[in-house]
């Protein structure tokens, strides 16, 4: 009998979530869901209808009505029909996702069209929540971190490489040590770590280390050689 699997990465900005998720998604053959993604394009959405990103009851209006889809191949965010893939990954919707993050009603909105997401096929599912709330229960789970520097020298690189030249380095750390100490200590699905889920620190490994460390994981976890449900 095939299973469908889910294996759940969460973590802060900058641990390598997005990159280590798509990679292994790929390696496996499963959906890759980016639910950060899902969060900013709420973000963008009410950046547009001139909503405030503290406006709960707006903001969760918008949650519920956005129909947001997201493919792997090629990687592409759609928002009500338009590609959004770009205009969610400038830096003041990065700080908008994680003010909508906290509304409880946003996030019970797209915590349902996540578990939709993962009805039909095997995922790789990245987000803050996703081992503690969205799949308690997932078969695997990795807490992704690094050191603060060395997330901020990331998110530098990303940004410089999206459009020259990188922006000043003390504004991204003060920007990421904003966005973590937001997503940690908020009411609502708080980020940390589940208690059954296993810490990969990724400060010191490269991204083929990372990788392979949690397809090892994976592996043991799965019973090696099972049939899995793919995408
Ligand atoms: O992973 P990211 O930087 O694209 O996420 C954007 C914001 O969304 C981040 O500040 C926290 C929030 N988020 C969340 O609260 N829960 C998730 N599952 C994913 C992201």
């Amino acid at each position: 009998m095939s299973k469908r699997i889910v294996i759940a990465i969460d973590g802060p900005g900058g641990a390598g979530k997005s990159t280590i998720a798509r990679r292994l998604a790929v390696r496996l053959g499963f959906l890759y869901i980016d639910t950060g993604a899902m969060y900013r394009a709420v973000a963008l959405w009410a950046e547009r209808q001139g909503v405030d990103w503290d406006d709960r009851l707006a903001v969760e209006q918008l949650a519920i009505a956005a129909e947001i889809g997201l493919s792997s191949n090629p990687l592409q965010v759609v928002l009500n029909g338009e590609d959004v893939t770009e205009a969610i990954r400038r830096p003041e919707i990065s700080q908008g996702a994680s003010k909508v993050s906290a509304i409880g009603g946003v996030r019970r909105a797209l915590v349902e069209k996540q578990r939709t997401m993962a009805e039909s096929a095997s995922v790789v599912m990245e987000g803050r929540d996703i081992g503690t709330v969205v799949f308690p229960n997932a078969d695997v789970k990795i807490f992704l971190d690094a050191a603060q520097d060395v997330r901020a020298e990331r998110r530098m690189k990303e940004l410089g490489e999206k459009a020259p030249p990188p922006p000043p380095r003390e504004r991204v750390i003060t920007e990421l040590q904003e966005r973590d100490e937001r997503d940690r200590t908020r009411a609502e699905s708080p980020l940390l770590q589940a208690p059954d889920a296993l810490l990969v620190d990724t400060t010191r490994l490269s991204i083929e280390e990372v990788e392979e460390a949690i397809l090892k994981i994976i592996r043991e976890k799965t019973a090696n050689g099972k049939e899995f449900v793919r995408s």
